[in-house]
């Protein structure tokens, strides 16, 4: 994969902007994971619909969903390497490539609900992590949500104890390992692709994703119970490449980050009836029967993860996990 990502790159080092190729439109590959018809999806879309519009058609954008083009790990391979030049990551793909900050969204219970999101993504601290892109060879352009997270598994999970020994397929955040292992859990690194076959399989038992991600890689069919755990958080750093983005022509720059704008705004502000609608979904297909945790349920799963904040505090950084709760202005034990 490696090989073609390098061939993939040195054509597109070929054919970028030149003066041959003034008249001819700059092509802006947007590689991702998932769906389209999920919030990250759509938002990738409505960016190509108001890029192409903003820029006259001087820029086309070709978006590549469901890892038609590259898996997990391998795209953010490739968006350094220049073979794509934007993509929409999540928080927890970031630490395999040096930035172990964005594992902070990883934590469980961090944050409550939307509306502390913002204030995060949106404030000081939002700008902050973005900066430490710059260094990898990337520049951050905005903040894109999924949404809250719940658990799947053939077994019942309401108590922590129905964890123990389950394996579960994570995204490659050592957050998130260190969450399943508070839960005596076996946590297993794995590209989104493959989760679907994993668990038709029996190679993992469970897995933890939104309700819009399960619905539309058909994990429901493959898994007996889900429970509303709302335990944690996805969404997307959206990056450019750093060399392809400061290359542009100002005016098309500045084009872009309108179209990037307001593509986030659409996005944004739909990613929850985004998960809404999936749910509801899930429930009409019948295969996947729906767990709701009392009050006190809830509270043992969140106790039970506490731990993880220890545990990972060396690796994300104390003060960054207290900035962050600091921000939110809620402790994640209610
Ligand atoms: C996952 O790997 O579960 C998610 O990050 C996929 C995505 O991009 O939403």
């Amino acid at each position: 994969m490696r090989k073609f990502i390098l061939a993939a790159a040195s054509i597109a080092a070929l054919t970028f902007v030149g003066p041959a190729a003034a008249q001819s439109p700059i092509v802006l590959k947007f590689s991702h994971v998932v769906a389209s018809d999920t919030p990250k999806g759509k938002a990738a879309d409505k960016f190509k619909e108001l890029a192409e519009k903003y820029t006259g058609g001087k820029v086309k954008v070709e978006v590549y969903p469901n890892s038609t083009l590259y898996k997990d790990k391998e795209e953010l391979e490739a968006l350094q390497l220049g073979a794509v030049q934007m993509l929409a990551p999540s928080n927890s793909k970031f630490g395999p490539i040096g930035i172990k900050e964005f594992e902070v969204f990883d934590l469980p219970y961090i944050l409550p609900d939307l509306k502390s999101l913002r204030k995060v993504t949106d404030g000081p601290l939002g700008a902050q992590l973005l900066k430490k892109l710059d260094s990898k060879g990337m520049t951050g352009l905005a903040y894109w949500d999924n949404g809250f997270k719940q658990m799947s598994a053939n077994k019942k999970l309401i108590a922590p104890a129905d964890y123990k020994g389950l394996k579960f397929r994570i995204q490659s955040s050592k957050v998130l390992e260190a969450q399943f292992r508070a839960l005596g859990s076996i946590p297993q690194v794995m590209a989104f692709s493959d989760v679907y076959q994993a668990l038709q399989t029996g190679v993992v038992d469970g897995q933890e994703n939104t309700w819009s991600n399960i619905y539309t890689q058909k994990m429901h069919e493959v898994q007996k119970y889900a429970t509303v755990t709302n335990h944690g958080y996805i969404g997307y750093v959206v990056v450019v490449n750093k060399k392809f983005w400061d290359g542009l022509p100002a005016d098309i720059r500045e084009q872009l980050t309108k179209a990037m704008k307001e593509a986030t705004e659409f996005g944004n502000n739909q990613s929850a009836k985004e998960n809404d609608d999936a749910l509801a979904e899930i429930k009409k297909a019948g295969k996947t029967e729906i767990i709701s945790l009392t009050p006190e349920q809830d509270e043992a799963m969140r106790k039970a993860m506490m731990p993880v904040y220890k545990d990972v505090a060396s690796r994300v950084g104390q003060p960054l996990i207290d900035e962050f709760l600091k921000e939110t202005g809620r402790s994640p034990m209610n």
